[in-house]
């Protein structure tokens, strides 16, 4: 029993210890609360963003619904919260702990995410806090002047979405090129170590492409991959991508 939890442990570290080099470029699937991936079909499809991300030695990381985020977590795959509020650690009911998050190896979230906005006063408290657990820091956007502010706080990365596109199919990459483009200057601009992602309505690996080579350090991703037919088979194609953009 000792010397599988041990093999597991390695293997994890394995990953991360490829993947560390490449650590500024990011691919985030965010599970939402899509029926496609209730129950077991979460950890399946964990399984196959960790399967991609051994074969392409980079890292994907997967945001499970919060209900199975330690379960997924013991995967060998890099989990991330969707959100996490600031409430502290003890009698707080309800709330999602970034402390507790951390010992059942989640490491890092989404923070005001589109779908679930809050303060710009917590969010500042929450990259502070994340950053004093060694926890990575994802801020989502709606625009450049958000990507501006936020970028000051130094998160590890500002992700860009216009919220109408969320959903819908039709890539930021491909339908709001210059959004991309003002966001990496407004994040240049900061000079600080925080790097841009962009994210909403990414579906092909063209359009990753196109998003990464506007120079965005990585997507976030949703529908695209989680109503995908076959996800191990749509998760490589964006995967690859990446590689042919030379960025890992
Ligand atoms: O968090 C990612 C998300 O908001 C983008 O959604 O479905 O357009 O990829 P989607």
């Amino acid at each position: 029993m000792f010397s599988v939890t041990l093999a597991f442990r390695q293997r994890t570290l394995d990953i991360e210890a490829t993947t560390n080099s490449a650590e500024s470029i990011l691919f985030i699937i965010n599970f939402k609360n899509y029926e496609e991936i209730s129950d077991g079909n979460s950890l399946r499809l964990a399984k196959a963003a960790s399967k991609v991300a051994k074969k392409h030695k980079m890292k994907i990381v997967v945001c499970p619904p919060q209900h199975l985020v330690s379960e997924v977590a013991k995967l060998p795959v890099t989990v991330f919260s969707q959100h996490v509020d600031t409430s502290k650690v003890g009698s707080t009911t309800g709330f999602i702990v970034p402390e507790l998050l951390k010992k059942s190896r989640v490491r890092g979230s989404l923070i005001n995410h589109s779908e679930h906005r809050i303060t710009g006063q917590d969010i500042e408290q929450l990259v502070l806090r994340l950053k004093g657990l060694k926890m990575t820091s994802v801020i989502c956007v709606k625009n450049v002047s958000e990507a501006k502010k936020y970028a000051k706080l130094n998160p590890d990365y500002i992700a860009i979405e216009p919220p109408e596109l969320i959903g819908s199919g039709k890539a930021v990459s491909k339908e709001r090129p210059e959004i991309i483009t003002n966001s990496v200057k407004a994040v240049k601009d900061a000079k600080n170590s925080t790097r841009l992602l962009c994210g909403a309505g990414i579906v092909t690996g063209d359009d990753v492409a196109k998003a990464l080579d506007l120079g965005a350090d990585g997507i976030l991703v949703a529908s695209g991959i989680v109503k995908a037919k076959n996800w191990e088979k749509t998760i490589d194609e964006f995967a690859l991508a990446f590689t042919k953009s030379r960025k890992i």
